[in-house]
């Protein structure tokens, strides 16, 4: 999995006292020691169907499902809980949660693949010398950097932090969805730099190399460590509050505050009829993660229902200075990428922006907005979150498209 520590303290030659850092005990001995002489001797294939069906006959189905309880009585949804659940995790129905099932439905019937989005004016733009200013040129080489390993952090989150932890196969059926959309993200950025001809390294390595951009991926990875050990578990008030910390540092903070400013800079680019197949990219994207914000603060909302007693007014203040926090690193984002103003925009401007984003992700979690009066500059971004599928923003491609190929039995 990615890990911020790894880069920090990967020895390099400018960084002598790195190596010299001592290593963990196990593993280079590991290396050096003589294999132990294999006691193996291959098979015949009778002797395989033989064991297989010697394996099958004495399969032990009561130690297979040993956690299941077998005959236990069967599950009612009030057994359901999103955090700590003991109920059969492997069932699906009933539902308890329905607005974790629609979400399900929803993300299903938002479908969407890069390779759909026609690239061809935004590589004419690119290549051309007048085609950019160089203060737009700065907005989507950064938006790139960001976000090609952004969407990369959250999903690492979802799998090998979040995923275990939360006890609702509904819900679970979300993640899973999420995870995908996530991949699908990544792929889209990818899919940018590739058809631009961008210097991958470069963009790819931007989260490490460029400060704005390291701040907030570093923010967000510091989150994930403290939960994807595999011995930690929840089950007291410290460690679900922890779990909690995970849930609003990624969906509230990383998904709900890191993206605004990239988003909102590509998308008004796009409406200036620049980029404008970055922008429609960008354009599915925000909608996706409009769905996955959401979701999460869904799931936050239901835990603290179900453990109030995590809610403490000193959680409370914490959560609060967190989400200051991810806002004061995004305004600090958007003065790099806008050192003037651009697009109709700037750094002030992306300031009352995030001000007002900060209050939202504030109240949609029950705490007290911190920035009172803030409006919305960009009315716009909320008219393009809340796009139909059908509904073609920049116009750039047909409305109706099929997903996936014909199955062929040949
Ligand atoms: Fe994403
Ligand atoms: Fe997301």
């Amino acid at each position: 999995m990615l890990n911020w520590d790894e880069y920090e303290e990967a020895p390099t030659a400018t960084q002598p006292q790195a190596a010299a850092k001592p290593a963990p005990a196990a593993q280079p001995q590991q290396v050096a020691e003589a294999a132990p002489v294999s006691q193996y001797r291959p098979k015949t294939e009778g002797e395989l169907h033989r064991r297989a069906a010697e394996a099958v006959k004495n399969l032990d189905v009561a130690a297979g499902l040993e956690e299941l309880e077998m005959g236990a009585q069967r599950i009612a949804v009030d057994d359901k809980r999103m955090i700590n659940c003991r109920a059969d995790l492997n069932q699906l129905v009933p539902f308890k949660y329905e607005w974790a099932w629609q979400k399900y439905l929803d993300g299903t019937a938002n479908h969407w693949m890069p390779q759909e989005v026609n690239m061809n004016a935004d590589i004419a733009l690119w290549k051309s010398q007048t085609g950019l200013t160089e203060d737009e040129r700065l907005i989507v080489m950064r938006s790139l950097g960001y976000f090609s390993t952004a969407d990369s952090l959250v999903a690492n989150n979802l799998v090998l932090a979040i995923y275990r932890l939360i006890t609702n196969p509904e819900c679970r059926q979300y993640l899973l969805r999420q995870a995908f959309e996530e991949a699908i993200h990544t792929h889209a950025y990818q899919y940018c730099v590739e058809s631009l001809g961008m210097d991958e390294g470069e963009v790819f390595n931007m989260y490490r190399e460029v400060p704005s951009v390291a701040a907030k991926s570093a923010w967000s990875l510091k989150h994930t460590q403290a939960i994807a050990r595999p011995d930690f578990q929840t089950g007291t008030t410290e460690t679900d509050q922890e779990l909690l910390r995970n849930m609003i540092a990624f969906y509230v903070v990383t998904e709900g505050v890191f993206f605004y400013c990239g988003f909102s800079q590509i998308l008004s680019m796009g409406r200036r009829n620049k980029m404008t197949g970055v922008a429609e990219q960008f354009q599915y994207i925000l909608r996706d993660e409009s769905m996955h914000l959401n979701f999460g603060i869904d799931m936050i909302n239901q835990i603290k229902i179900e453990n109030p007693q995590l809610w403490t007014p000193e959680f409370q203040e914490e959560i609060t200075q967190m989400i200051l926090e991810g806002t004061q690193l995004e305004i600090a984002y958007a003065r790099d990428t806008m050192p003037r103003g651009v697009l109709g925009m700037n750094a002030a401007i992306m300031e009352e922006y995030l001000h007002f984003i900060c209050n939202r992700r504030l109240a949609q979690i029950g705490l007290k907005e911190q920035f009172p009066g803030a409006t919305n500059p960009f009315p716009w971004m909320s008219e393009i979150i809340d796009l139909r599928k059908e509904k073609n923003f920049f116009e750039t491609r047909v409305t109706e498209y099929q997903v996936g190929g014909a199955l062929s039995w040949d």
